[in-house]
C-alpha cells in the first residue's frame, strides 16, 4: 500500500474558536483527516510572541484541545508544540540557515510590530516575534510534512520554510527535507456580522463574531442584528452582510434552503427576516451538536487530558527521529540515554 501523505498544520491557543475559523480552517483540517496522515498542532510557544498572560496560556491550551476535539479532529493526530521540545530545538538549528534579512521582510512580522507598538505601552518587540516563521519552519519539516494547509496569508512563511529547507539540504549535500506545498482548498470567508466588509476575527470585538460553542439565544441575536445594508453596494449587487449570510447558509450544508431563498432574492421577493432565520436555525444547530460533544469530554477531563499527552508523546517520536538526524548531519553531538 502507498503511504499517505502527510498534513501538518498548527493553531495558535487565543481563545474562543469561531465560525470564521472554523468554515475557513478547522472543518477543511476535519475532512482532510480522511484521506492524508495528519497532524495538528496548538503552537503555545508561538503564542508567546506577542503580548499575553502566563496564568492564561495553559488554559487557554486545553480549551482549544477540547474546542478541536468537539468539531471533530481525532486525539491521536493532535499535539501541544511544547510537549515536544525538538520543535524549539531545531528552530535555533534553523535559526544558522535562515536570513536575517527575510525575516525582517516578512509581512506578518511588520503588521504585528506595528500592532504592538500600538497596543502595548512599552513599545515592546520580542525577538520572539522576528522569529516567529522559523519556528513554524520547525513544526512543519520536523514531520516532513507534504503538504500544509493555511489561508494565504501565511504563503510567505511557506516560502520561508522551503527556503529553509533548500538552504539546509544543499549545506548538507542531501536532500533531507521535503519542500512542503502549500494545500489550497476552496474554503467559505465568513465575515463579521457586525461589519460584513470585514473578515470575522476576534481582534475586532466581540459583536464581530460568531462562537462555535456559543448560547443559542446570544447566536440568534447576533444574527437578527447581522447588518444587511453597509451602504456601499451598487445598483443590482448583493450587499456585502446578505453575501455573508448566503455563505453561512452554504457553509452549514443548507443547500435546499439556501437554493430558494437564493430564487427569492433573484425575483426580488427575499424576506431578510426570512435568510436571517434559516442562517440562525442552522447555525444553532452546528452549536449544538458541537456543546454537547464538548460537555461530553469535558466531563471526562483528566483522561482526555491524558489521552492528548500520550498523543503528543507518540508524535514526538517523530520528531525525535528528524532531530536526530538533524544532529548527525550538523556536526552536534547525539546522546543515548
Ligand atoms: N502562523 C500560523 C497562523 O498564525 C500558525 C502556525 C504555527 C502554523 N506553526 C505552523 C501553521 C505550522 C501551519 C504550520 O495561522
Amino acid at each position: 500500500m502507498e503511504k499517505k501523505k502527510q498534513v501538518l498544520s498548527c493553531i495558535q491557543p487565543t481563545g474562543d474558536l469561531h465560525f470564521g475559523n472554523y468554515f475557513g480552517a478547522v472543518k477543511n483540517w476535519v475532512d482532510l483527516q480522511e484521506k492524508y496522515d495528519c497532524v495538528y498542532g496548538v503552537v503555545d510557544y508561538h503564542a508567546m510572541t506577542m503580548p499575553y498572560d502566563p496564568k492564561k496560556l495553559r488554559t487557554n491550551t486545553w480549551e482549544l484541545i477540547f474546542n478541536l476535539l468537539a468539531v471533530g479532529i481525532k486525539e491521536e493526530n493532535l499535539f501541544i508544540q511544547s510537549l515536544i521540545p525538538e520543535h524549539s530545538e531545531l528552530c535555533w538549528i534553523f535559526n544558522c540557515f535562515t536570513s536575517y534579512g527575510m525575516l525582517t521582510r516578512m509581512t506578518q512580522f511588520k503588521d504585528k510590530s506595528i500592532q504592538n507598538k500600538e497596543s502595548g505601552a512599552d513599545n515592546f518587540i520580542s525577538a520572539g516575534l522576528l522569529d516567529y516563521p522559523v519556528l513554524q519552519a520547525a513544526d512543519i519539516l520536523i514531520y516532513r510534512a507534504d503538504y500544509v494547509p493555511v489561508g494565504k496569508d501565511q504563503e510567505q512563511h511557506l516560502e520561508l520554510s522551503r527556503n529553509i529547507a533548500q538552504r539546509f539540504n544543499h549545506q548538507v549535500g542531501k536532500e533531507f527535507f521535503v519542500l512542503p506545498e502549500t494545500l489550497y482548498t476552496e474554503v467559505p470567508k465568513v465575515m463579521s456580522p457586525a461589519a460584513p466588509n470585514k473578515k470575522m476575527s476576534k481582534s475586532l470585538g466581540e459583536k464581530h463574531y460568531i462562537n462555535v460553542f456559543g448560547e443559542e439565544a446570544r447566536i440568534r441575536k447576533q444574527i437578527k442584528s447581522a447588518v444587511t445594508d453597509t451602504g456601499e453596494t451598487k445598483e443590482g449587487e448583493m450587499s456585502a452582510g446578505i453575501v455573508n449570510l448566503f455563505t453561512l447558509l452554504k457553509a452549514c450544508e443548507k443547500t435546499e434552503a439556501h437554493a430558494a431563498l437564493m430564487l427569492d432574492y433573484e425575483s426580488g421577493n427575499l424576506k431578510y427576516v426570512d435568510l436571517k432565520q434559516a442562517v440562525a436555525d442552522a447555525l444553532v444547530e452546528k452549536t449544538t451538536i458541537f456543546r454537547a460533544k464538548k460537555a461530553e469530554l469535558q466531563s471526562n477531563k483528566k483522561e482526555i487530558k491524558n489521552k492528548i499527552k500520550h498523543a503528543s508523546y507518540e508524535i514526538r517520536k517523530q520528531a525525535q527521529a528528524t532531530l536526530k538526524e538533524v544532529k548527525d548531519l550538523t556536526g552536534l553531538m547525539n546522546v543515548r540515554f
